[in-house]
């Protein structure tokens, strides 16, 4: 097990915790040791965790540690990320669908402890207000984990997403639409728009986990972490938080980096 660490300097002066890891497994592992610390820290944290395919392993992971009894997440208070706009859990096709069956079910989450993205709400606006408060309830974000999208959205934070944003519904662009066409029989029956914690949700949290992988990911990881912060790289206001973030990527992802 090989692994390099390193701080960098973020616009602000304070440090983001940086993590070069050997490959996938080495990413999933690491990830899932840092959600099983903040859990064990705190049990009744509020956390949210990604979709997609990067957080295959480490939910493999988490749910082994789970039914080995090593880990305890009956208490956690789970937000999920981000839904497309019109889907909700019973649809197979939904994101939360997906996160049911690869780790909500298997690691035996108690479902009042899970909190759905109100993407089937009558009102979007009042929807996303009433998140926002029900993760303050909960203390606010103990731990948000996210994904890197190849066009730099960070949940469905796509480019021009703002720095302020906050839980809101809006247009997926087509690169989006085209990277989750394999869940799908195609591009078509993807929803135009999704409903998605905003930057400054998940930038409010306690902690913030970056979990990256592959050569497809070597670029875009680039301009997130060297490129200039801007909302056409939504990834990049994630240095903005210093210390509080801690990416992990293994080394194809680092490639670019320099
Ligand atoms: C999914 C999400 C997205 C993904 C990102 C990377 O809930 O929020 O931001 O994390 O698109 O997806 P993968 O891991 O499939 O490359």
């Amino acid at each position: 097990m090989t692994h390099d660490q390193a701080t960098r300097s973020n616009e602000a002066g304070s440090e983001l915790h940086m993590h070069v890891v050997a490959d996938y497994a080495e990413v999933s592992r690491m990830a899932a040791d840092v959600i099983t610390r903040v859990v064990q820290e705190n049990p009744e944290a509020a956390i949210t965790l990604p979709t997609g395919e990067t957080p295959r392993g480490m939910y493999q992971e988490l749910v082994r540690r789970i039914q080995d009894g090593v880990l305890d997440f009956s208490r956690v208070q789970f937000f999920c990320l981000d839904e497309y706009w019109g889907k909700g859990v019973d649809d197979e096709t939904s994101l939360t669908a997906w996160l049911d069956d690869v780790f909500l079910r298997p690691a035996g989450l108690d479902s009042d402890h899970v909190h759905f993205v109100p993407s089937l709400a009558l009102d979007p606006v009042e929807g996303a207000a009433a998140y926002e408060q029900e993760i303050e309830r909960h203390g606010g974000l103990r731990l948000a984990v996210v994904g890197l999208g190849p066009n730099g959205h960070i949940g469905f934070n796509e480019p021009g997403s703002p720095v302020d944003s906050r839980t809101r519904v809006l247009e997926l662009t087509k690169q989006s639409r085209n990277q989750n066409a394999a869940y799908y029989d195609g591009e078509s029956s993807i929803p135009d728009k999704a409903m998605t914690m905003g930057i400054a949700t998940i930038l409010d949290a306690d902690l913030i986990v970056l979990i990256v992988s592959g050569a497809s990911k070597a670029d875009i990881l680039k301009a997130t972490l060297e490129g200039p912060i801007t909302a056409d790289v939504p990834g990049s206001f994630l240095r903005t938080v210093g210390e509080r973030l801690i990416a992990i990527v293994d080394q194809e992802a680092a490639s670019k980096i320099s």
